[in-house]
């Protein structure tokens, strides 16, 4: 465990962060005239609400070029270091998480952008490092996309530079296949001379080896149908990690709608994803992914499937409802949530109120001090 990060390692078993706030719309690709803007006051209003309350993290989307559509899904965000630099400034007991492409990010400079937003907070600075894959926003930056192993092989020396920038005391060279850098200094050294918690969420082989050699906490994906699964899958990548002498927390993601009854918050989620979706946007985002009228015979299912798809693992009902959907979670030894909301600022209030004293109840958090 990174000593003195302690809000990653309090006595909450289930861990509960805000997800995607950094971007417009933030993780749901919509119309509705409540949706996000990501403005900064919206988002420093969330930061102090969530901290406040006693939420656990806040996890930013490293995203350069929105998806187009009737709102420009994701066109308006916060770079993620400057983003939460600004708000560990302003909150006393929430990590917050910084997302960086490591293939954009100049190692030198990313390690103390990152030892600044650290002191800034505390010690409550986190990165959850990404290899990056949508081509556009390789175009916009210059930057050569390298193929899809090579990317975890540079994270990896990557990783490594930055780690041997916030331990080494005096000069020293880092010398890899990627990177070659002479006489690095960095000082400080982050809040108590320890890393950071490092997380990531590759989903494919060549990612899971990198978080299982590299990171403190790894990403899955999490769906109802699958709670078995899950509880093989993470039981596995735990064991994998203790037998090469490593403690990896899992975690997963996906969105909340949640009002006082099941029935408001179905039919919020059908309104949501269906009339209140921005089709344009998510045909974009299939695009990308070579999905395209053009191409694909079955195209109009996908694209209707995509707007309750692209949100992950979707927690719709009452505080009841919501209460027990983490736990199921929880019980498949997933560590905790990062989840998006359509207006964070608006909709936190019944969590903390409703579902929060609930999670106390069944031993999953403690209260907030
Ligand atoms: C919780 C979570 C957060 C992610 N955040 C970002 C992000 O901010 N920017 C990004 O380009 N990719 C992000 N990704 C995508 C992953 O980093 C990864 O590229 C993707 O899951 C595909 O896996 P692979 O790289 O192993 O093929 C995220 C994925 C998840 C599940």
């Amino acid at each position: 465990m990174p000593s003195g990060r302690y809000q990653m390692y309090n006595d909450n078993s289930f861990k509960l962060g805000l997800f995607g706030a950094n971007c417009s719309s933030g993780r749901a690709a919509n119309i509705l005239p409540e949706r996000w803007l990501a403005d900064w006051e919206s988002c420093a209003t969330m930061a102090k609400m969530a901290d406040e309350a006693g939420f656990d993290f806040i996890l930013p989307i490293g995203r350069w070029k929105g998806y187009g559509g009737a709102t420009n899904f994701q066109g308006t965000t916060f770079e993620t270091l400057t983003w939460a630099t600004g708000l560990l400034a302003l909150t006393r007991s929430i990590t917050v998480f910084g997302t960086v492409h490591a293939p954009l990010f100049n190692p030198m400079v990313a390690a103390k952008q990152m030892v600044t937003a650290d002191h800034v907070g505390n010690g409550r600075f986190a990165l959850n490092i990404v290899v990056g894959w949508n081509e556009p926003e390789f175009k916009m930056s210059g930057i050569q996309q390298r193929d899809h192993a090579d990317r975890y092989d540079y994270a990896e020396e990557w990783i490594a530079a930055m780690k041997q920038m916030w331990s080494t005391e005096g000069s020293s060279d880092f010398q890899s296949d990627y990177l070659h850098l002479q006489g690095l200094v960095c000082e400080p050294k982050p809040v108590g001379r320890t890393s950071p918690l490092i997380i990531n969420a590759g989903q494919s082989d060549a990612g899971r080896a990198f978080a299982m050699r590299c990171c403190n906490g790894f990403f899955t994906n999490f769906r109802e149908a699958g709670v078995e699964r899950a509880t093989a899958f993470v039981e596995a990548f735990k064991s994998e990690a203790r037998s090469n002498g490593r403690e990896i927390d899992v975690y997963t993601q996906g969105h909340v709608v949640c009002r006082p009854t099941r029935k408001e918050a179905e039919d919020y989620f059908h309104h949501l994803t269906n009339e209140g979706a921005d089709y344009g946007a998510l045909e974009e985002a299939l695009r990308l992914k070579n999905i395209t009228r053009e191409n694909t015979l079955d195209f109009e299912a996908r694209l209707k499937a995509m707007p309750p798809n692209n949100v992950g693992y979707a927690i719709v009902g009452s505080p009841d409802d919501i209460a027990e959907k983490f736990a199921r979670i929880h019980g498949a030894g997933i560590s905790g949530i990062a989840f998006s909301l359509v207006n964070y600022v608006k909709e936190l209030p019944l969590l903390v109120q409703e579902v929060l004293p609930r999670l106390e109840k069944m031993g999953m958090r403690t209260a907030a001090t």
